[in-house]
């Protein structure tokens, strides 16, 4: 008979977001009238921005003519989007990353598990506590790993708890790492990173030779001006980073799958032999083998994010959600709990009352409010205590949600 890949063995019963959508439905079979609001998965609900919509049509028109019918595309994405992306997003920000740096991709979710297939089994890997579970998920499946322990951990990782006592601010590993997996405006706190912050990642792994694996996926959600929107704004970032960024949450696109990775031309790791391995040839060869591209339909779809109507109309989308996370903010707070991130980020942070747990407060706003939230120790063991509400859902729902919390 055929092995299995045992790593997957050693994983914990199910990935978070599934157990959670378990539990709900477990739920609505008994209460099939209860009226849910989800509040749980950050999965965005207002529709598609209008200039992104009319790219697409148009794409689809062009596909349906002999002269702008198009193939396969580009492994790496289309010309035109990167040199968008390169100018909006970098430059614009005084960052120096080329279009030819810029990889195009269905989802950060696939680019922050796939960068693993170019990298070697023997680096040691720091995550935050709590942290996206894909980050450790897609360590455990490809046997970088040990066992499950106790608290949920893994062996062989470094964990970097973060909570209230330390600002959310993780602290440089204790023995050294050579992955270090870093995600701002993060996700779960909605914590950021300043400039002074980040300055120490990257002075970090340029001594230690490691590199960061930075997830800017909500960087659109950042209000403060000094808040730092990519890890390239710090110096020495190109020798040490590759960057995550994504249109699911900015432009709506989690259904549609847009992303894209930043490998600069500068990172380099070794071989075994010794010799110095440029990143991006290895990661470019892994995508002309193992990818055929976003659809060119959608890559139109996600340039026209960057047409000046584009631009204003993602603006007022993130602003509405932001207005939604500022509501969520205040309520709770009123309603007399301790609250975190929210302000330049989709996630509300929540400590849960006294004598709960994360899955206690869960079901008891399941039960009692019909609202679905995330608990915090799916994130970790040291999310334990903690719960997460996103800005992801119409301004109606939210305020229902938020006056149903008020009356418990
Ligand atoms: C979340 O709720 O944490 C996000 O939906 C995760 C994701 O984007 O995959």
């Amino acid at each position: 008979m055929i092995q299995v890949n045992g790593n997957y063995l050693k994983l914990k019963a199910g990935y978070l977001f599934p157990e959670i959508a378990r539990r709900v439905t477990g739920f609505m079979e008994i209460n099939p009238s209860a009226d849910l609001i989800r509040l749980g998965i950050g999965d965005v609900t207002e529709p598609l921005p209008n200039a992104c919509r009319q790219a697409m049509k148009l794409a689809i028109d062009e596909m349906g003519t002999v002269d702008g019918f198009r193939g396969y595309g580009p492994e790496q994405g289309y010309e035109w989007l990167r040199q968008k992306i390169a100018q909006n997003d970098f430059q614009a920000r005084g960052c120096e990353i080329s279009p030819e740096e810029i990889f195009i991709s269905d989802g950060s979710k696939c680019d922050s598990s796939n960068i693993l297939d170019i990298l070697g089994d023997g680096n040691r890997i720091a995550v935050t506590d709590p942290v996206y579970p894909v980050y450790v998920d897609s360590n455990v499946m490809s046997g970088r790993t040990g066992e499950l322990e106790e608290e949920g951990r893994y062996g062989g990782l470094t964990y970097l708890p973060i909570s209230a006592a330390n600002n959310f601010e993780p602290e440089l590993p204790k023995e050294p790492v050579d992955l270090i997996y870093l995600c701002f405006p993060n996700n779960p706190t909605g914590a950021v990173a300043t400039q002074e912050q980040l300055s120490k990642w990257v002075d970090y792994a340029n001594k230690q030779e490691a590199l960061i694996l930075f997830d800017a996926a909500y960087e659109a959600f950042i209000q403060s001006e000094e808040i730092p929107h990519s890890i390239y704004e710090i110096d020495g970032a190109r020798e040490c980073a590759i960057e995550f960024r994504s249109f699911s949450k900015n432009a709506g696109f989690t259904g549609t799958r847009c992303a894209f990775s930043v490998i600069p031309k500068t990172l380099f790791g070794k071989s075994k032999d010794g010799k110095l391995v440029e990143l991006w040839n290895l990661w470019n060869r892994r995508q002309s083998t193992k990818f055929n591209g976003v659809s060119y339909i959608i890559q139109r779809g996600a340039e026209a994010a960057y047409s000046s109507e584009g631009k204003s109309q993602i603006k007022k989308l993130v602003s509405f959600y932001m207005e939604n996370s500022t509501l969520i903010k205040t309520s709770l707070i009123e309603a007399g709990l301790k609250v975190f991130g929210g302000d330049n980020a989709p996630y509300v942070w929540i400590k849960v009352p006294e004598g709960m747990d994360s899955w206690t407060f869960f079901d008891y706003l399941l039960q009692e409010a019909n609202v679905v939230g995330t608990p915090g120790s799916g994130f970790g063991a040291a999310g334990e205590g903690y719960f997460r509400l996103s800005a992801f859902n119409s301004r109606e729902n939210v305020q229902t949600a938020m006056n149903r919390i008020a009356a418990l």
